[in-house]
């Protein structure tokens, strides 16, 4: 049996992890990822029947049950997860209609994932019942997303409007907008069936005053997500205290649509 630490699914975890860590979007443990995998991906490194232990997971989503995923730990440094991934990730099994989770590899610490496991599987099971294909559930905690929700509206189209005019690429990349939720208790039931809801048709969810989520059908989708609206909230973090003379129009912003053959989210452009 090959090694499951040698698989193209912790080798890519742990390159994105790095690559987060290096962006300043995950101080400490800041952050977490979950990777949804098939039994037949897994089944070439762990033995399926083989369960080191299981551990309560404190919700119920009966759609994930026997979905395998691939999850940060609770309280891991993205910092150091790279020299022991083994410690800092741990591959499970969700059971018993998703109330606990059947840890066949990692976590060897005796550690257990991520404390935002609610947010991520509820998110996943959103995500799946839009695409069929999503895979990736990603939390960071990027500098300009977090400083504009103190200073802009949280409007969902004004917060998305803004964030469209601060790069033309953005209206290309997340043309369903983002999600914003106002600060909540994090790590709770609460927050992941509100995150959730707004995955059900958008890609990218704004904790305010704490950070984003981002799904994608693979690392790269997730992350360029992430990537671009950090981005744009970095400019407008440049511009908001500054006399504004021009803007992207809406006119710009169909023919963008048009261009590129994205539909922009329903009564969010003029
Ligand atoms: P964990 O260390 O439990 O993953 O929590 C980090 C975090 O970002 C909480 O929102
Ligand atoms: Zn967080």
């Amino acid at each position: 049996m090959k090694r499951f630490l040698e698989s193209p699914y912790v080798v890519e975890m742990v390159r994105n992890i790095a690559a987060m860590y290096a962006h300043g979007w995950d101080e400490r443990n800041g952050g977490n990822i979950s990777m949804l995998l098939t039994e037949q991906e897994v089944s070439d490194y762990v033995e399926p029947a083989s369960v080191l232990r299981t551990i309560p997971t404190g919700f119920t989503e009966p759609f994930l049950e026997g979905r395998y995923f691939l999850v940060t730990g609770t309280g891991k440094y993205f910092r150091n997860v790279p020299y022991d991934p083994a410690d800092g990730l741990g591959l499970i099994r969700m059971t018993d209609a998703g109330r606990r989770a059947e840890l066949l590899w990692g976590f060897s610490d005796g550690g257990r994932f991520t404390s935002e496991m609610p947010a991520h599987m509820m998110s996943h099971a959103a995500r799946l019942r839009a695409d069929s294909d999503n895979r990736i559930v990603m939390h960071c905690h990027p500098d300009n997303l977090l400083a504009m929700t103190y200073v802009h509206d949280l409007d969902e189209r004004a917060f998305t409007r803004t964030l469209w005019q601060m790069e033309t690429e953005c209206i290309v990349v997340f043309p369903e907008g983002v999600g914003v939720l106002p600060w909540m208790l994090c790590g709770t039931n609460e927050i992941g069936v509100a995150t959730a809801e707004k995955m059900r048709s958008r890609r990218l969810v704004i904790w305010a005053q704490h950070g984003i989520y981002g799904a994608g059908r693979d690392l790269d989708e997730a992350f360029g997500l992430i990537e671009t609206a950090e981005k744009a909230a970095g400019i407008y973090m440049k511009i908001a205290h500054l006399p504004l003379r021009q803007t992207i129009t809406d006119e710009g912003l169909h023919q963008l649509e048009e261009r590129f053959g994205v539909k922009a989210r329903e009564g969010y452009l003029d």
